[in-house]
């Protein structure tokens, strides 16, 4: 089938985060309704990752049916399920996982914090890449771990690994785990395998233990190939732990269904009793479902909206390109979120989110969010309308003209 990706789908009403809400600054756990997004001028949300893209309609059906069954009492994952993912895996990323080494849970972030509380005790550390997905900090602090950085390199607007920087620093013995963002969220690259050859194998050798974070691993653009870290090679697979998720490619996040795989099994049944011991084993109803017709019925939608988004990308980078020559974006290998090199405003933090949010009235992610790195940057969500996208783009075009 044919989807259309232009359609605008009415958001009111729905408690998306994306479209209505931001964090509670006193309390985290509390949304606030923000008015940010209403009244006569709401600003366009371009944030968080969430696509503006209904799910594939195998997907919807599936939750329909399941909803009309009426009982909704605790699941767990089936076999269907399973091969459902394993066959995905297969045949997208010629990856053959047995399913003895999946562990289902709510989400990569809570399978994230989970691992560093099993494999990282407090005061040893915790190796991640920045400018790079902001939970990964906040998992690292919240359990009581110890950040280092491993920076990315930023140079002639491209960013590569640190090679020899890495090499030093997992040398410190207290470095226990480095995470790996792999297609990297937010910088847009798609590791090549010599890359990940070369951090797992400095990783490896000096006794740390990789957690890939591969769950925009779907999201590759024309001519780009996404590498599994487990299938470089056997030492690979049984040293490493990959996080994976269908939440981006099928935008299912609201599902809370993620998939952690664990070859190893000595690592696999300690990190299982982390989770029953935090009450982590069960899973939600809906997700199960989700997760199944996504993996089995969503590959056409994916080739559409892959094709949508990586159009946006060329859109976007015209655009900033012919009209706002002060932004420069940095060139995109996948994923849906793209970084902007907004330094050449000469704006503060401050400065720049006022600019963004009170001037253009767009909502974007401030780059500082990703680390020091980040400073000066911004990060914006392209899996919209191209109308949205574009009305974003005049939006920030006419605020800098009025500057
Ligand atoms: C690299 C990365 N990991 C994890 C997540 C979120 O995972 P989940 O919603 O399954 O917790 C995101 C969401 O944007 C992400 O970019």
């Amino acid at each position: 089938m044919k989807y259309n990706f232009d359609k605008t789908i009415n958001m009111t009403g729905i408690p998306s985060l994306k479209w209505g809400f931001t964090h509670g600054k006193k309390n985290p756990m509390k949304v606030e309704q923000s008015d940010i997004f209403s009244g006569d001028d709401p600003a366009l949300p371009l944030w968080v990752a969430d696509m503006d893209f209904p799910s594939p309609q195998p997907v919807i059906d599936a939750l329909q049916a399941r909803a009309e069954h009426g009982v909704y009492g605790y699941a767990y994952p089936t076999n269907s399920y399973y091969d459902a993912v394993t066959d995905w895996m297969q045949k997208r990323h010629g990856w053959r996982i047995d399913k003895e080494w999946m562990c289902v849970v709510p989400g990569v972030v809570p399978g994230l914090n989970m691992l560093i509380r099993t494999f990282v005790a407090p005061g040893e550390r915790v190796l991640i890449q920045p400018p790079v997905y902001h939970p990964f900090f906040h998992a690292i602090k919240n359990n009581h771990t110890e950040l280092v950085s491993n920076s990315l390199i930023y140079e002639n607007g491209q960013y590569r690994m640190d090679f020899e920087d890495l090499e030093e620093k997992t040398r410190d013995p207290a470095v226990k785990m480095a995470i790996l963002c792999s297609p990297h969220n937010p910088v847009g690259r798609i590791w090549s395998k010599e890359e990940l050859l070369r951090f797992g194998e400095i990783c490896l050798r000096n006794d740390v233990l990789v957690v890939s974070d591969e769950i925009h691993g779907d999201l590759v653009f024309q001519g780009n190939v996404f590498t599994p870290f487990a299938t470089i090679n056997e030492e690979f697979l049984q040293k490493s732990i990959i996080c994976t998720a269908p939440s981006k490619t099928f935008n299912l996040a609201g599902m809370k269904t993620a998939n952690i795989v664990i070859p190893d099994e000595r690592l696999r049944s300690e990190y299982q009793k982390t989770l029953v011991s935090n009450g982590l084993s069960g899973i939600m109803a809906f997700g199960i479902v989700a997760v199944e017709a996504a993996y089995r019925h969503g590959e056409e939608w994916l080739e559409q909206v892959l094709e949508y988004i990586e159009s946006n990308f060329y859109f976007l980078e015209e655009y900033i390109a012919q009209h706002i020559p002060q932004i420069r974006v940095i060139s995109a290998e996948g994923t849906y979120l793209i970084w902007l090199d907004c330094r050449q405003l000469g704006m503060d933090r401050e400065q720049l989110k006022r600019f963004f949010e009170e001037e253009a009235r767009v909502f974007l992610n401030e780059g500082h969010i990703f680390g020091s790195e980040g400073e000066g940057f911004q990060r914006i969500n392209i899996a919209c309308t191209r109308a949205t996208l574009a009305e974003a783009l005049t939006r920030i075009k006419k605020a800098i003209n009025q500057m």
